[in-house]
């Protein structure tokens, strides 16, 4: 894709030592999950998408490889991305099978799309993607018209046979078992292709990106909240996609562990650039003021993207209920680094899904936070921290391939008495390729191990 400069190309063995002081202006690049869709969308798309501020980063990278074997036409000029759409219906069956890397994302998403089409794709992935399930999306393909093939734990690898290979797609009526945009989005993708109208019903709202951005390319496709407050999403098959440009606003997760860094380090203020404007998205970011954190969000003249403000502050904890979690789940390892440092205890409820991410965050977190001296528990799916202040640290975290864990945990070393070393630091290439060089800018003081 583009280059992008690091002065870490090398991540591993490096480690962030207590710093304060964190100053500076950062630019947050681009929304991971704006910029897959954007890549999907552009290669069902008829005409061409430019896509302006991609995020550049291994899991976009492996989704564009995977859209340009599915028959996406791509160039790239002046640093904006141009993909010349093969249409809906018009996917290609890849002579190869298809290398996904680290991304659940795009491997559904995919997974999806191939599903309402007449193309048959096989997926396999690094060693996090092979465990990931993956039943929770054959189940509803399958009753669309997709075949399947795959393992008895039904993950990576696994080949997608279009339901338009011998047949129809069938548009469905599914109420998904579990609250999950990627399964979600899936869905749909697959629903465009239907014969009818489809209904997807989400016991609660999780991201929107799919739903908003289809609905820019003229899709028909609406959304209702429910009596019972669930969220029915209405798609109506087309035969068609306009293409429609897309400029990626910067991605609020990425901005929440750099925030979080400078609220735990002493006399810090810092401010982060043109993040995406979404409610839900910034969920994390009213969390955190309400621990009491020094957060000020100012929103851009074009009321799409935002600059948020993180001074140093005194935290506290409270308790999270599990009706918050599904708008917080990528966010859960940074905020159990803020409440490690807050006044009080934390309670995190309804963190199962965490349990099926890159890692078992769930786990992750607890082991994690138990090494570097933070007292806490996991009851059920509820984790509980107490926090303190002046951390022990000088331990050593395996992120096992999981980006979120291994930037959480670079950013708890900060404040902690000794560092705390990651090893698979490497991961965070999936995400924030210059997660070391933004804090490096922001005065944190970085070592390496030799
Ligand atoms: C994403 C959805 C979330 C999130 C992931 C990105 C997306 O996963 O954790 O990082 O872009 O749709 P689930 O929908 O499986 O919870």
């Amino acid at each position: 894709m583009f280059n992008i400069k690091s002065i870490f190309p090398k991540p591993d063995k490096l480690y962030l030592i207590s710093s304060v002081r964190l100053r500076g202006i950062v630019e947050i690049p681009g929304d991971k999950s704006i910029s897959q869709r954007a890549l999907i969308i552009g290669l069902i798309s008829n005409g061409v998408t430019k896509i302006e501020n991609i995020l550049v980063s291994e899991d976009v990278h492996n989704t564009l490889r995977a859209i340009i074997l599915l028959g996406g036409n791509v160039k790239i000029k002046k640093r904006i991305l141009e993909i010349s759409g093969s249409g809906l219906g018009n996917i290609i069956s890849p002579s190869k099978p298809i290398y996904m890397g680290n991304s659940g994302t795009g491997t559904r998403l995919l997974i999806g799309l191939v599903a309402g089409s007449s193309a048959t794709v096989t997926f396999y992935g690094d060693e996090s993607l092979s465990k990931r399930p993956m039943q929770r999306i054959i189940d509803p393909l399958e009753k669309m018209g997709a075949k399947f093939v795959y393992n008895d734990d039904s993950t990576l690898p696994l080949t997608v046979i279009g339901a338009r290979k011998k047949g129809i797609t069938l548009p469905i009526e599914y109420r998904l078992p579990i609250v999950s945009a990627q399964v979600k989005s899936a869905l749909i993708l697959a629903s465009l292709t239907a014969r009818g109208t489809s209904k997807i019903i989400e016991k609660n709202k999780s991201r929107k990106n799919t739903e908003e951005m289809l609905a820019r390319c003229g899709v028909n496709i609406k959304t209702k909240i429910n009596k019972d407050r669930s969220n029915l999403i209405q798609i109506d098959g087309v035969s068609y996609i306009q293409s429609k440009d897309v400029k990626v606003p910067g991605d609020p997760s990425t901005a929440a562990f750099l925030a979080v860094a400078a609220l735990i380090t002493k006399n810090s203020k810092i401010v982060l650039k043109n993040i995406y404007y979404d409610s839900f998205r910034l969920k994390v970011f009213s969390i955190l003021k309400k621990m009491g954190a020094g957060i000020t969000i100012n929103n851009d003249s074009n009321r799409e993207t935002c600059s948020i403000l993180a001074e140093s502050s005194n935290l506290k904890n409270f308790v999270i209920g599990s009706s918050q979690s599904y708008s917080l789940i990528d966010e859960y390892p940074i905020l159990a680094v803020a409440a490690s440092c807050g006044r009080g205890t934390m309670i995190m409820k309804g963190l199962r899904e965490l349990k099926f991410k890159e890692s078992d965050r769930l786990v992750a977190i607890y082991k994690g936070l138990k090494a570097c001296g933070v007292q806490t528990s996991i009851i059920g799916d509820t984790l509980t921290i107490e926090g303190k202040k002046n951390i022990e640290g000088g331990s050593i975290i395996e992120a096992k391939n999981d980006h979120r864990i291994a930037m959480a945990f670079n950013i708890l070393s900060l404040v902690t008495k000794r560092p705390i070393k990651v090893i698979g630091n490497d991961s965070i290439r999936t995400s924030f390729p210059l997660f070391f060089d933004c804090l490096h800018s922001l005065g944190a003081n970085i070592i390496k191990d030799d």
